[in-house]
Parts: structure tokens; C-alpha cells; sequence
């Protein structure tokens, strides 16, 4: 049976059997606790808890899932075994108050027995220490004593919210095949794989671990569909079942490198890095240095170091796309529908780390031949991270290569010092200015009507780490004033320039304005002295502001947009707003399709040319 297949019969029965089937929800959950959708039952939480309304009372559907960060995290182990994925499918069904344990386990055997036609014999099932019900239930269907187990058999999606005991099925690839029976210390060999999980979801966890009984009886099972296919083609390497060997073929393909014993880690990570970034890119995670965003950066960056393995250079990933939405665009029409958009933004991914990491495996290798013990100093994999972009789990998958590892612990204090280096830079003289109590707030409301200038006082001025009476040409300060027209940056708007002058001559260039609490502080180069109590002109820089106004009005513009093409659920999360650029963060659960883009753009410069008046209103 091939994934298609697998797919259809597990939901036609369950359709026969009352399910509801739908579609695989985002990999982009809607709960806070989680990166990624880590199983079927994630976007359900809400109706397992009993805070949302069951839309039916039996489910079933196929979820994408990622377990790559946070407590599911099997990313450090892809690619040195044939069981472990980021991405994979998981086959599901659930009762939401409806079946309980007796009619869960009947299906499911029936399942695997008569629909995909296993061997009874080889399955070996487990269930909890405490679940008596389980076991017998167990026995009296198929005769099989349960193995008891503890915390392999209870199962919870966070660190809160529905959790309760399981029974899992196990298949048993015979003893030709290494490994221990569920359980036992050698049972990752590989002999027994786990093919099944019912959890009977009896319980809430709260933040302090205390278990409160749910309003209602569920079931929530998951399955997954590789280790499926792996059984039901006789592998016992996933990465040997029909879409990964047509993965791994687009990846010979385009490497021009047969598969052979020694690569084999390398395409497992590549095909299955394929899946993890083709997937979260498609469903709207964009790479970037924080979260999930840096989850999919690190993947799609382990996945560029294999490639380089294999002796390939530039594009990989996205050139490898097309042939993931041909072995699944089917089955996730989502994958077809943002293809243009998903191969762009991983292209230019792989454009901006393609030369750091030629160059960052120089340094490294140049490094190796000075490591004592086996273990890279903490302040090399530092470097490594810092200027060319290698997250540390990806030095670290180097190394494993060698039998070597890293001072994660140097590493860390390397990253702790640049912090409070960090920080102290844009604290800086803000701390400085924190600590002047007696000045008082700068009246700026002439910030709103620039036009006309007045006079204002030199309240204090800072030179270096000082503050001072007076100050000379050429030296770098920053000064407060009684009143001022400049805007100092604040919500998202980058502060004015400009100059202050003394009758008509200019005494100061002002290249940056911040405020410190309510106190404007104007920062830049004097070109005349100047001292405390003088009395100046300052003039902003208009064209600047005009500039700065123009794209303050553009973000309005493209929230408005983005409402009318998208939808009125878009927010504004944040903006940056320059002179010469516009950043607007919003939320939406995906990402745009290329018409989408297009039609906001469009709006937008319909607005514009139909040059509507822009007017100023005090409220
Ligand atoms: N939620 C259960 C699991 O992921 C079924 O194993």
C-alpha cells in the first residue's frame, strides 16, 4: 500500500463508522504553548478541555505535524535511524464524548488486522500501569496480555492541558531485526514499532501538575502514516517507502549523487528537512532568528550543510519543492496553491547562508587540527554562530560526524557576554539620562506643526559618559531642551534630524532623536560650541519628515488593504516606519498567495493616483 492508499482506507473506515473527516488543520497552532502542531489532536485541545463545542461527536482526519522544538523535538535524531521525522502525518480519530475505551481499541484493531491486514501475531500492544480497564479490555478481544508500562503510555501534548493514559500497538518486524520488546532498555532497536497510540483523554494537568477529571470522556489516537507504509512495504526504514524514494530520486536528480551506505544520512535529512520547511513556508512560517521562524531556519540550514556533503552548492531546497508538491500537492492542495511564493522565500534563504557556510566549514576545519579531547571551545562555536550563521545544534550535527562536541557551556557564556554587550550599547547613555531626576519632561507638542520654529533652552548636554556645562566643536553629544518640534522615536516611528542654530549660524547637526521617559534627547555632531542656557533655534530636517510622514500614511494604507483582500481579522503587530522604508508586522494564519500580493499592491497604488487628500486633524 502506498501513502495514497493508506490515507483513503484509514478514512473511508472511520467515515463508515461515523466519523467526520476533515482536513489537516495549519502547522501553525492557534495555542501558545506550542511551536508547531505536534499531533492530531492539537487544534481539538479546546473541545478535549471542554471549552469549545464538539463540531461533531467522532472525528478523523490526517494532521501534518512538526516535532522539532520544545518537549517534542526529534530533530537531533533524523537521519541516523530509519523511524524519526520533523515532519510527518499522523493518522487520527477521536471521540469527543462519545466512544471510550472498549469501541476505541475494537476499531483500531480492526484497523490494523482486517482494513490493512496485519498479522495478529506480530502485534504487541502496551498499556498503562494503572489501566485496568485497558488491559482487559485487551485480552478479552484478542487474548493478548497487555505490557504494563508507566510514563511510555500516558500522554500529554504540553506541560498543561488534557493528558490521560494510553494503550499503544506495537508491530514486530521478527528476530532477524535488533531491538527489545516496548519497554525493555534496547527497544529502540528497531525490531517493535510502535504503529498506533489510543489516549484516553480522562484528564486536565494544570500549571502546579495537579489532574482535574475532564466534563467529559474523549479518545484521541494517532498513527503514523510512515511507520505504516514502512510496515506495510515490508521496510524497516521509513526513509525506504515509496514518496521518500521518489524524494530521495528529485535529490540524486539534482545532486547528481547515487544513494549509497555512507550518504544515506544525508538524504534522509535532506528529503526529510524537505517536508519541515516545504510545509511550515507553505502554511505561513516565514525563517527568521526567533521561535518557530528559527526552528525552520535551523532545519533548512542542517539541510544545505548535507547538501554540501553530497558535494552540491546553491539552491536545494527550493529546487527540490517541485517534487515534494508532486509526491503530496494531491493530498495538501496548499503546497500547489503558494508553490511560487514557498520557493522564493526558501531561495532566499539558501541565497544568504550558501557563502557562510562555505566559508564558516573553513574555519571550522581550520580549527579541528587545535581541539583538545574532542571538544570544540565554546568561543569557536560562538564565532561560528555570530558571524556565519551556524545555529549550534548544526555545529554540533557537524561534529557528531567527527566524534567531537561543544563546550555548550563556553558556547553560552560567549552568548551571555554579547547580551550584556548588547544591552549596554542601546542603553547606553539612556541609563545616563535615567539618572538625571531633576530635568523635566520636554514639551515636544510642537512635534504635530513643524512649520514655524521657536526658540528654546539648552537644558543639559552629555558628552561621552559626562554630562557637561559646555561643549566644543566637533565633539559627539547629546541635549535636552525645554521644547521641542523633534520627534523622538517612539511606536514604531523613527525620530527627526536637523539642526540647531544660534542667531543664523548652525551650531549643531542633530542625526538621531530618542526619548528617555518623557525627555526628547537630540543626538549628533556640534559644529560651534555650545553651553548650558543658550538659547537656539532648532529646525528639523523637513524633506526627512515629509519622508517619514509619507510612510507612516503608507502603512495605513496597507492595513486597509490587506483588510479589504484579505480579511477584517488582520491586526497590526507592529511597524517600523523610516524615511526611506516601511515595515508593517500583521497577523494572518497563512501566507499570501502571489495574487493576493499582488491585489494589495494594487489597491494601494489605486489609492495613490487617485492622489486623495491626506488632511491633519487635532483629536
Ligand atoms: N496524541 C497522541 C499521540 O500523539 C495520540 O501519540
Amino acid at each position: 500500500m502506498t501513502y495514497n492508499d493508506i490515507r483513503k482506507v484509514f478514512l473511508d473506515y472511520f467515515e463508515q463508522h461515523g466519523h467526520k473527516i476533515v482536513p489537516s488543520a495549519s502547522l501553525i497552532p492557534n495555542d501558545p504553548t506550542l511551536l508547531f502542531t505536534v499531533a492530531g489532536m492539537v487544534p481539538w485541545k479546546g473541545i478535549l478541555q471542554g471549552v469549545e463545542p464538539a463540531f461533531a461527536p467522532r472525528v478523523a482526519d490526517v494532521q501534518k505535524c512538526i516535532r522539532a522544538g520544545g518537549k517534542h523535538n526529534d530533530l537531533e535524531d533524523v537521519g541516523f535511524d530509519g523511524r524519526h521525522h520533523t515532519f510527518f502525518e499522523m493518522l487520527g480519530n477521536w471521540s469527543f464524548g462519545d466512544y471510550f475505551k472498549e469501541e476505541a481499541i475494537a476499531m483500531s484493531w480492526e484497523v490494523l488486522t482486517k482494513v490493512i491486514g496485519l498479522d495478529p501475531n506480530k502485534i504487541v500492544v502496551t498499556t498503562h500501569i494503572s489501566d485496568d480497564e485497558a488491559t482487559q479490555i485487551w485480552k478479552k478481544l484478542t487474548g493478548k496480555d497487555a505490557i504494563r508500562l508507566d510514563k511510555d503510555n500516558w500522554w500529554s501534548a504540553g506541560e498543561t492541558g488534557p493528558c490521560g493514559p494510553c494503550t499503544e500497538m506495537h508491530y514486530d518486524f521478527g528476530p532477524d531485526v535488533p531491538g527489545g520488546l516496548p519497554g525493555s532498555v534496547d527497544e529502540d532497536g528497531g525490531r517493535f514499532v510502535e504503529l498506533w497510540n489510543n489516549v484516553f483523554m480522562q484528564y486536565d494537568r494544570d500549571a502546579n501538575g495537579v489532574l482535574t477529571n475532564l466534563p467529559k470522556q474523549n479518545v484521541d489516537t494517532g498513527a503514523g502514516l510512515e511507520r505504516w507504509a514502512a510496515v506495510l512495504q515490508n521496510k524497516t526504514d521509513n526513509y525506504d517507502t515509496d514518496l521518500f524514494v521518489n524524494l530521495k530520486h528529485a535529490v540524486s536528480d539534482l545532486t547528481g549523487v547515487k544513494e549509497t551506505d555512507e550518504n544515506k544520512p544525508s538524504f534522509k535529512i535532506i528529503t526529510d528537512h524537505l517536508r519541515a520547511v516545504g510545509f511550515a513556508i507553505a502554511d505561513g512560517v516565514i525563517p527568521s532568528n526567533a521561535d518557530r521562524g528559527y526552528v525552520i531556519r535551523r532545519i533548512l540550514r542542517r539541510a544545505m550543510r548535507h547538501g554540501q556533503i553530497l558535494g552540491h552548492r546553491g539552491d536545494l531546497l527550493s529546487a527540490l519543492y517541485p517534487a515534494l508538491v508532486e509526491q503530496m500537492g494531491d493530498a495538501y492542495p496548499e503546497l500547489k496553491a503558494n508553490e511560487k511564493h514557498v520557493v522564493e522565500i526558501i531561495r532566499n534563504e539558501e541565497n544568504s547562508f550558501d557563502d557562510m557556510l562555505q566559508n564558516g566549514m573553513k574555519l571550522l576545519e581550520s580549527e579541528l587540527p587545535k581541539v583538545n579531547n574532542n571538544i570544540l571551545p565554546g568561543n569557536i562555536a560562538f564565532k561560528l554562530f555570530d558571524t556565519y550563521g551556524f545555529p549550534l545544534d548544526l555545529t554540533q550535527m557537524i561534529l557528531r560526524d567527527k566524534n567531537m562536541n561543544v563546550d555548550v557551556n563556553g558556547f553560552e557564556k560567549c552568548m551571555l557576554e554579547q547580551k550584556e554587550r548588547s544591552r549596554a550599547d542601546t542603553r547606553g547613555t539612556r541609563v545616563l539620562w535615567e539618572s538625571q531626576s531633576d530635568l523635566p519632561d520636554t514639551n515636544d507638542i510642537e512635534k504635530y506643526e513643524t512649520k514655524t520654529s521657536n526658540p528654546s533652552k539648552v537644558l543639559s548636554i552629555l558628552r561621552g559618559e559626562e554630562f557637561v556645562k559646555s561643549a566644543n566643536e566637533n565633539d559627539n553629544v547629546e541635549i535636552a531642551l525645554d521644547h521641542t518640534p523633534f520627534y523622538g522615536t517612539q511606536g514604531g516611528q523613527v525620530g527627526d534630524t536637523g539642526i540647531f542654530k544660534i542667531g543664523d549660524k548652525i551650531v549643531m547637526n542633530i542625526t538621531e532623536t530618542n526619548r528617555v521617559g518623557n525627555v526628547v534627547v537630540h543626538k549628533g555632531v556640534l559644529v560651534a560650541p555650545i553651553k548650558v542656557g543658550d538659547e537656539i533655534m532648532p529646525e528639523i530636517n523637513q524633506q526627512n519628515r515629509q519622508q517619514i510622514a509619507r510612510a507612516h500614511t503608507a502603512t495605513h494604507l496597507l492595513q486597509a488593504a490587506l483588510r479589504h483582500v484579505l480579511n477584517e481579522d488582520v491586526e497590526q503587530r507592529g511597524s517600523k516606519v523610516a524615511p526611506d522604508s516601511v515595515r508593517f508586522d500583521f497577523s494572518f494564519g497563512r501566507a499570501l498567495t502571489a495574487e493576493e500580493k499582488q491585489s494589495v499592491e494594487d489597491l494601494i497604488n489605486k489609492w495613490i493616483a487617485e492622489d486623495l487628500p491626506v488632511k491633519h486633524e487635532w483629536i
